[in-house]
Order: C-alpha cells, then sequence, then structure tokens
C-alpha cells in the first residue's frame, strides 16, 4: 500500500523533468540576443550575464510575468564580444530552476570572419549528440537548421529531448525554419512557441558579417500562408539585396525541401508534389538574382548539387537514410553524394571567401568545397588571399583560427562555383575497385560519386 503513493511521486517527478529545457539561444545581431528556456512550473525569468573570461554576473533582462516558456531578449551588448550567461525563474520565493553558465558570442558586423555549423533531419534519433567534440572543436558563432528538428512538433516531450541531445544548444544561437514534421500532429504553434527566430518566424532574412541569410518555411503544401507569402517577401528581400546598396558578400539561403535530389522510391514520389512550388517560387528566385548556396533536409542523405551557379547542400545529421539512385535521373546537376551515415556541414566564412566542410560525427570529412562571393562588396580594401585548404581541414589547419580578423581570408576571383577539394577524389579513388564487386543495392547505399561540374 505505501509503495502506490512513492511510485506515484517518482512518475510526476519524472514528468516534470520533462518539461523543464534550456537555455538556448537565437536571434543573435550585432547588438542583442534571445535567450529562452521552459519550466514546468509558472515562474519569472531572469537572466545574468558576465564578460567572457572573469568578472560578476549581472542582470541584464527579466520579467516578473510568471510563465512556462520563458523568452529574454538581451539588448545594449557589444558587437564582437563574448559573453557568459546564466538564467534562473523563482515563484514564491523558491527558485524552481537555476541553469549552469554558457556563453555566446555577437556578429562583429561587417568584415568579421565567422563560422557556423549546420544539422539537418535531427528528428529523435540521439546520436546527433555524438557530433559534439565536432562542434566543439569547430567553435562555431551560430547553427543552422532547416526543420524536422522533432518527429512530433505537437509534443513537448521531443523538444526537451531536441534541446539536450545536443552539448551546443545553451552555446550557439539557432536559426531555424520549419519543415514537414514541425507541422506533425498539428504541432505548429508548439514548434513556433518553442523556438526563438528573428522576424515573423517563419520566413526571415538576417545579415551576419557580410552574409545574408534567408530562412524560408517551404512547407507550402501544409501552411497557405506560406505559399501566399513567401514569393514576394523573396522578391523584395533579394531586390534589395542587389540594388547596388549595402549589398552582401554572400547570399544563403535555407530551406527544408531539397528542390533536387538523387533519393528514390517514397521519397521521389512524394517530390512529385513537393518539388515544383520549391523550383518555380524559390529556385527561380535563387538563380535571378545569385543566391550563393542553398541548404536543405528532408531526404535524409548527403548531396551537393550545382545549378546555374548556385550550390545546393543537403545533410543528414540524425534520421534515414532513404535509399538512392544516381542513375535514376532525378538529379542531374548533383556533384556528390553520400548515401548513408549521419552528415553535418561546418562553414567559415572570411572577407570573401566561404569553405564548408561535410563531416561524420567522428570527423571525418566526406565532402568540402570553397565559394568565393562578391568581392566588390567588401567595405575593407585590404586584399585577403584564401587559406591553403590543399593541407588541411577548417580545424585541423587552424582554417580562419583568429576569430578576430587578422588571420588570412580569402578573394581570388570571380567565380561563384565550389571546387572540391582533393578529399572526395581521393576517397573515390580507393572506394571505386571495392565498390564494384559489391551488389548494386550495397553499391548505392555507400556509396560517393564525384560527377564535376554539370550545370
Ligand atoms: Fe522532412
Amino acid at each position: 500500500m505505501k509503495a502506490v503513493p512513492f511510485l506515484l511521486i517518482l512518475v510526476s517527478s519524472i514528468s516534470a523533468r520533462a518539461e523543464t529545457f534550456g537555455p538556448y539561444l537565437g536571434d543573435v545581431t550585432r547588438t542583442s540576443i534571445k535567450v529562452a528556456w521552459r519550466t514546468e512550473i509558472p515562474s519569472n525569468s531572469v537572466v545574468e550575464v558576465a564578460p567572457a573570461e572573469n568578472g560578476d554576473f549581472v542582470a541584464a533582462g527579466g520579467t516578473d510575468q510568471e510563465t512556462l516558456q520563458h523568452e529574454v531578449l538581451l539588448t545594449g551588448l557589444d558587437a564582437g564580444a563574448r559573453y557568459r550567461y546564466r538564467v534562473r525563474s523563482d515563484t514564491g520565493g523558491a527558485t524552481v530552476f537555476e541553469s549552469e553558465p554558457h556563453h555566446f558570442r555577437i556578429d562583429g558586423g561587417p568584415g568579421s570572419p565567422f563560422r557556423f555549423v549546420f544539422f539537418a533531419e535531427v528528428h529523435e534519433n540521439s546520436e546527433v549528440a555524438g557530433f559534439d567534440s565536432v562542434v566543439r572543436a569547430f567553435d562555431p558563432d551560430f547553427q543552422i537548421q532547416p526543420g524536422d528538428n522533432v518527429d512530433e512538433g505537437s509534443e513537448l516531450a521531443q523538444w526537451q529531448n531536441f534541446f539536450t541531445r545536443g552539448d551546443w544548444y545553451g552555446d550557439l544561437p539557432l536559426f531555424n525554419v520549419n519543415g514537414n514534421h514541425n507541422y506533425a500532429g498539428n504541432g505548429i504553434d508548439l514548434s513556433t512557441e518553442v523556438l526563438v527566430n528573428p522576424g515573423n518566424e517563419f520566413y526571415y532574412s538576417f545579415r551576419y558579417g557580410d552574409v545574408l541569410f534567408l530562412g524560408i518555411d517551404s512547407e507550402h503544401l501544409l501552411n497557405d500562408e506560406i505559399r501566399d507569402n513567401v514569393p514576394p517577401w523573396l522578391e523584395k528581400v533579394l531586390t534589395d539585396a542587389t540594388d547596388g546598396i549595402e549589398d552582401p558578400v554572400f547570399i544563403i539561403a535555407f530551406e527544408h525541401i531539397p528542390p533536387w535530389s538523387s533519393c528514390t522510391g517514397s521519397c521521389a514520389l512524394r517530390k512529385l508534389v513537393e518539388n515544383p512550388w520549391v523550383r518555380d517560387e524559390l529556385v527561380e528566385r535563387f538563380e535571378r538574382f545569385g543566391v550563393d548556396l542553398v541548404l536543405n533536409g528532408h531526404d535524409k542523405i548527403y548531396e551537393r548539387s550545382l545549378k546555374e551557379g548556385v550550390t545546393y547542400i543537403q545533410v543528414n545529421s540524425g534520421s534515414g537514410p532513404y535509399d538512392v539512385d544516381p542513375d535514376a535521373g532525378f538529379n542531374p546537376y548533383s556533384q556528390v553524394l553520400v548515401g548513408d551515415g549521419l552528415s553535418m556541414l561546418r562553414v567559415a566564412v572570411q572577407g570573401c571567401a566561404l569553405r564548408f566542410e561535410a563531416v561524420r560525427p567522428d570527423g571525418v570529412v566526406i565532402d568540402e568545397g570553397e565559394l568565393t562571393g562578391r568581392c566588390g562588396n567588401l567595405k575593407s580594401s585590404d586584399e585577403v588571399v584564401i587559406g591553403d585548404s590543399d593541407d588541411a581541414g577548417i580545424v585541423e589547419a587552424g582554417y580562419f583560427a583568429d576569430h578576430n580578423g587578422e588571420s588570412a581570408g580569402g578573394c581570388s576571383g570571380a567565380s561563384r562555383s565550389a571546387s572540391s577539394g582533393p578529399y572526395t577524389w581521393i576517397l573515390a579513388g580507393f572506394l571505386f575497385p571495392l565498390l564494384l564487386l559489391r551488389s548494386r543495392t550495397v553499391f548505392f547505399g555507400n556509396i560517393l560519386i564525384n560527377k564535376g561540374d554539370s550545370t
């Protein structure tokens, strides 16, 4: 008889903990950042900050209004500065949540080098936590994801899993757009409540360094407002970005649905209804205005494509994979295809040079390349020379190691095409004789292909 109340208390405690998570970050600018967390009990919101290395914490923002979902905007921060922060929630004189100290870094503005990481298809796979050491070694400024962060956007426990599975969420602001699983179970309201993004949170732009980023919810079949409002918004923001006034050096878009991909089966059938709108309304503008890089998810493979000067990269950081068939004709623009395993992208930007590497959780690089932006849009007249990427990767070579802009960056030409590093060819050379001995199914499940330019 006595065991029953104990059991009830235990279950209640576990349930309550599942609804507490954070802190996490979003919407970082040159002077501000948003800090968010969730508590299982309505309580107030307190954020304290301190200099990055030493010094006392001081109250920086918050509210006495008691809530479950906490979101505090910190303003008046110094561009390019790094801070420590911690959060706390109290109610009735008792503290219900208190975080460990974390760090964030503020955008340094035009001329500042920076790094970001890109994850996709995290879903409910705990293996994404395997990227922890890769992320820490890279020391990025923020992260981007194109949705499908969870299986069911309506499940609060899944969001708790999402924000606690990766060690980096407390330190890296997340810029996210919705995928179809954010809408699952009528989950878009909870997704929007939990996630922290700029503007209306569905489609938005932001500048970081000399780069314009476009976050686009591409779920036009699930949300009529996306179908109707994104095209005119995209037309305007790209017109402004290319009008000769304060134009960015790079334009990078991220949205859930890749316009082309080599996945087959149900994945390919789905594309018949999903992709025409993406191609007609998004890709047409990406090409016409010269977007440099588009980051996607959804198809659970790694693939880099190139069409009309626009590079498309999709990664799979936590689920799948789908089957792939490079000969099926679904993606004539494929440059590099890796059909299985988890992947994420790390990107370093300095001057008019952008270097990217696709990596496994163990740090093995499966693809790499460089893009050159609009060098004429740089404010500085300093000539920059691209790092010696043939020698080693971003981390190993200390590429862009100095976050304050003292190291070399790149501006070696006007081409916007990506150039593959030697790794792809070396790996392909080792794999090809082996792959010839394998069955077709296994062959296409593991192959890494480099087709060269095929615009
Ligand atoms: Fe998806």
